[in-house]
């Protein structure tokens, strides 16, 4: 496959999703939200009432689960699973747990990676996740690791809690951004790190339009 890759790995909360997203409207290229796959199975999962001990079961379903991602009037992607629109059921913090579960279990990841790949269509492909550079597209052409103080990720989930009407507790915020970030790094099955390579950008003191003018511009370098 020879569509170039741009990849966008790091912690939730750095920024990627929307990042990703304007980098490939500005380059006309596919967007891969690979989190978005985690989750989708683990709706998948709880719908369908199904243990997560048989790993091989799984991966079948990894593989062949009936995804969508459509264009909608108002020019927004819907995220479809099994006919049905997910695309806010897929963002709560149940399903975003139940995701990282899911995706310590190898059989998940190896169910998803062809799938994954299969995303990488010319013009080109922007991939966001945890593991793009690392495992999914090592030969991506641009690999970004963005990342950003745990003080100010948890700064952007309060934002984010608090619009939704929940009452947020900074320190303890604070704390299990720190403890997953530990888990994400350590965990054996594709461990959360920079790829060889990366740019690394922190964004913790920039605008998204200063991350997203950092990536094009060595997108341009690299050609
Ligand atoms: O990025 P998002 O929060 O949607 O991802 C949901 C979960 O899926 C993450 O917490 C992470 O555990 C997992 N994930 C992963 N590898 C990816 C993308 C997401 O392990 N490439």
């Amino acid at each position: 496959n020879q569509a170039p890759v741009i990849t966008i790995d790091g912690p939730s909360g750095a920024g990627k999703g929307t990042v990703s997203q304007i980098v490939a409207e500005k380059l006309g290229w596919h967007l891969l939200d690979s989190g978005a796959l985690y989750r989708l199975l683990a709706l998948a999962v709880s719908h369908h009432g199904m243990s997560t001990d048989d790993v091989e079961t799984l991966q079948v379903l990894a593989e062949h689960l009936d995804i969508q991602f459509t264009h909608n009037d108002e020019g927004k992607i819907d995220i479809v699973l099994e006919g049905e629109v997910v695309t806010q059921a897929i963002r709560t913090e149940e399903v975003g747990n139940s995701a990282s579960k899911l995706a310590a279990i190898p059989e998940v990841r190896e169910g998803l990676l062809l799938r994954q790949r299969a995303f990488a269509q010319p013009p080109g492909l922007v991939a966001d996740g945890r593991d793009m550079g690392t495992v999914v597209f090592p030969q991506a052409s641009v690999k970004v690791f963005l990342t950003a103080s745990a003080e100010e990720r948890a700064e952007r989930r309060r934002l984010q809690l608090e619009q939704k009407g929940a009452e947020v507790d900074m320190q303890e915020l604070v704390k299990t951004i720190k403890e997953r970030d530990e888990r994400d790094a350590n965990r054996s099955v594709a461990p959360l790190v920079p790829a060889t390579g990366a740019l690394v950008i922190d964004s913790t003191e920039l605008t998204i339009d200063q991350v997203v003018e950092e990536i094009i511009s060595e997108a341009r370098k690299a050609g």
